[in-house]
């Protein structure tokens, strides 16, 4: 794939935000870092983040909206947390808060939490984006997997060049550093990840509360018994299929590992939610986004409780 880097004005706006309305990934700066933002309500879009991060896990993503009153149709925020984004908003801070159930949101974007992530950025290249769309947009940093987050279209370009179509170039992000994540949990609030904004009185998540840096434990498990690798269903087994495995659904028919991707936590769900007793998956090729599923699978099938 060609990756063309355009300066941020209205055309190349309407460039990017066309690709995205197609469920494409764009890299576009804002105040923090550099972000690839995609269609946060397309599942397969939110899978070509990952798949082009090269991601090998699915973190719950964060999602940008223009405005406090775009948030509140997604999250639903609290009082104290209200009043912090009336603060900070549009800026460098992320409000994790109950998630709607008439969000819209993809679940593969929330890594199947019933939480979510909400920003509202102040970058001008981010917000125009934002409002020429229409939609929220799933962003974490634009840069592989592992590796240093850009704060430079050439970081971007250099990191990801011939995995995605389009960066918008506005020069350097001035923060440096990505946003402040908060969240409130038993009625205090928490800092989820230090950045920018310094917010008083809110105290680290520490200890046994997290599993890797920025991540819940919390993580989507079934509450059924998984097995992986299944070929065939066991009886009161609901098996979810792929490729040639079919199942009782598929995530996907035709074996493709952006559309799994897409539907993992949602037939994850569902299986859980059938009447049978015990779920199992098809045995999903570990190349690509194959790596990423199966590091959730596993995690799923052996869900460590902190
Ligand atoms: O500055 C930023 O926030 C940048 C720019 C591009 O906006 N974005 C960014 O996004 O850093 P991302 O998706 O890489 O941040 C994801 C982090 C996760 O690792 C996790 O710590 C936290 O956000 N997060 C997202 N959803 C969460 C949830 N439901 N509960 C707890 N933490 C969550
Ligand atoms: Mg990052």
């Amino acid at each position: 794939m060609e990756t063309r880097v355009l300066p941020f004005n209205e055309a190349s706006i309407e460039d990017a935000a066309r690709l995205i309305l197609t469920g494409q990934p764009v890299a576009v700066p804002t105040e923090t870092v550099y972000g690839l933002a995609a269609d946060a309500t397309n599942p397969e879009a939110v899978a070509k983040i990952y798949e082009a991060k090269g991601r090998p896990s699915f973190n719950p993503l964060i999602i940008h909206v223009p405005d406090l009153q775009s948030a509140e149709k997604i999250a639903d925020l609290s009082g104290r947390l209200r009043a912090l984004a009336k603060k900070h908003w549009p800026g460098p801070l992320t409000l994790v808060a109950p998630r709607r159930a008439d969000s819209g949101i993809a679940s593969l974007a929330t890594a199947g939490l019933g939480t979510v992530a909400v920003r509202v950025p102040r970058h001008p290249a981010m917000q125009a984006l934002l409002r020429a769309v229409g939609r929220p947009l799933a962003a974490p940093s634009a840069n592989a997997s592992g590796s240093i987050s850009p704060t430079r279209a050439g970081h971007v370009f250099r990191s990801l060049g011939g995995r995605i179509p389009l960066v918008l170039d506005a020069g350097p992000s001035h923060g440096g550093i990505e946003s402040t994540i908060v969240a409130e949990s038993a009625g205090e609030v928490r800092l989820l990840r230090p950045g920018l904004i310094v917010v008083p009185g809110a105290k680290p998540v520490s200890g046994g509360s997290i599993v890797a840096p920025g991540q819940l434990a919390s993580h989507y498990a079934p509450r059924k018994p998984l097995r992986l690798d299944a070929t065939s269903a066991e009886p009161r087994e609901y098996l979810i299929g792929f490729g040639r495995v079919e199942g009782e659904v598929s995530l996907s028919p035709s074996g493709d590992l952006i559309e799994a991707a897409a539907r993992l936590f949602d037939l994850l769900h569902r299986a859980d939610n059938s009447e049978a007793q015990r779920i199992a998956v098809a045995p999903i090729p570990d190349n690509g986004l194959g790596a990423a599923i199966n590091d959730r699978l596993k995690r799923a099938a052996a869900p460590v409780r902190l």
